[in-house]
C-alpha cells in the first residue's frame, strides 16, 4: 500500500467515524476526518496518525471551503466516506430539515462532485456513504431524516455510474450500531428488541464493513444493509 493513499472520513472525532479512522491509521494509512471544532481531549491525548480538517457543512461557503482546502493539499485520496450526520426530530423545528440537507446530501453531492480530482484514475478507489436502516423504511418522528439519508443512498447510485470504472461508489445502511450516551434504559430495551440478531455491535461492523466494499473489486451502486435482521421483525 503506498504511503500517499489517504483515507477521509468527513465527521470523524467521535463514535463510528473515530473508531474507523483510528483502524484505518492503526493499518498505515495516511486519515484526514473533519469535525466542526477541535476537541479539548486532544490537547491532553492527540490523535494518532490522523490529521484533522474543520469544516462545518451546514452551509454552501462551509462546503465550498473545504473543498477548496482539500484542493490545496494536493490529497490523494484511496477512500472518501461521508459518515458526517444530524439526528433531528421533527419536533425540533423549520431549520431541521435544512440541517439535514445541507449534511446529508448537498455536501456529499459538491464534494463528491470535486473528489474526481483526488483520486487516482487507475484506482483502486471507493467513495461509501453512510445512510441507515430508516431510509427506506419511513419514520414517524424522523421524516427529514429519513428523507435526507434516502436521496443520499439515491446519490450513490448516480455518481456510481457517472465515475466507473475508475471509483466504486456504495452506501452503507446500518440500523443500531451504538447508543447515545443520554438514551434512556426504555428506549435501549426498545431499540435491542426490533432486531433479530438482538445485540448493540459497535462501531467495528461499520468498519468491515467499509473494508469489504473496498477489497471487493465487483461491488459498485449498491447499499449494504448492516442491520442485525433488522427488517426480519414484523
Ligand atoms: N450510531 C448508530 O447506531 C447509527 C445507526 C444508523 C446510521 N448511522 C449512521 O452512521 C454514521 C455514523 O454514526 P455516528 O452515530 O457515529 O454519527 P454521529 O456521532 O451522530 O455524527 C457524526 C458526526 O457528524 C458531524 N456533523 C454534524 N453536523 C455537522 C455539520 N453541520 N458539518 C459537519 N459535520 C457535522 C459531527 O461532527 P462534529 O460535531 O465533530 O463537527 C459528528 O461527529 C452516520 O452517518 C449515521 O447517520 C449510525
Amino acid at each position: 500500500m503506498s504511503i500517499e493513499q489517504t483515507i477521509l472520513i468527513t465527521g470523524g472525532a467521535q463514535r463510528v467515524g473515530l473508531h474507523c479512522a483510528q483502524r484505518f491509521a492503526e493499518a498505515g494509512y495516511r486519515v484526514i476526518i473533519t469535525c466542526r471544532a477541535p476537541r479539548a481531549e486532544w490537547e491532553h491525548t492527540p490523535l494518532q496518525g490522523i490529521e484533522v480538517m474543520l469544516a462545518d457543512f451546514s452551509t454552501q461557503a462551509g462546503i465550498e471551503s473545504f473543498i477548496e482546502r482539500l484542493d490545496r493539499r494536493q490529497a490523494r485520496l484511496r477512500a472518501l466516506i461521508h459518515n458526517a450526520s444530524v439526528w433531528l426530530d421533527d419536533s425540533t423545528g423549520a431549520d431541521a430539515f435544512q440541517q439535514m440537507f445541507m449534511v446529508h446530501l448537498q455536501a456529499p453531492y459538491l464534494i463528491n462532485l470535486a473528489s474526481e480530482r483526488w483520486f487516482d484514475q487507475e484506482g483502486p478507489a471507493d467513495i461509501i456513504h453512510m445512510t441507515d436502516f430508516i431510509a427506506r423504511q419511513g419514520s414517524p418522528r424522523h421524516i427529514a431524516y429519513s428523507a435526507t439519508k434516502a436521496a443520499l443512498e439515491n446519490l450513490t447510485l448516480s455518481f456510481a455510474s457517472r465515475f466507473a470504472p475508475s471509483v466504486k461508489v456504495n452506501s452503507i445502511a446500518p440500523a443500531l450500531i451504538m447508543f447515545n450516551e443520554g438514551d434512556s434504559p426504555e428506549y435501549r430495551k426498545k431499540a435491542l428488541s426490533k432486531s433479530a440478531l438482538g445485540i448493540v455491535p459497535g462501531p467495528d461492523v461499520v468498519f468491515q464493513a467499509v473494508n469489504y466494499l473496498m477489497n471487493n473489486p465487483y461491488v459498485t451502486g449498491t447499499t449494504l444493509d448492516l442491520n442485525g435482521g433488522r427488517h426480519l421483525k414484523r
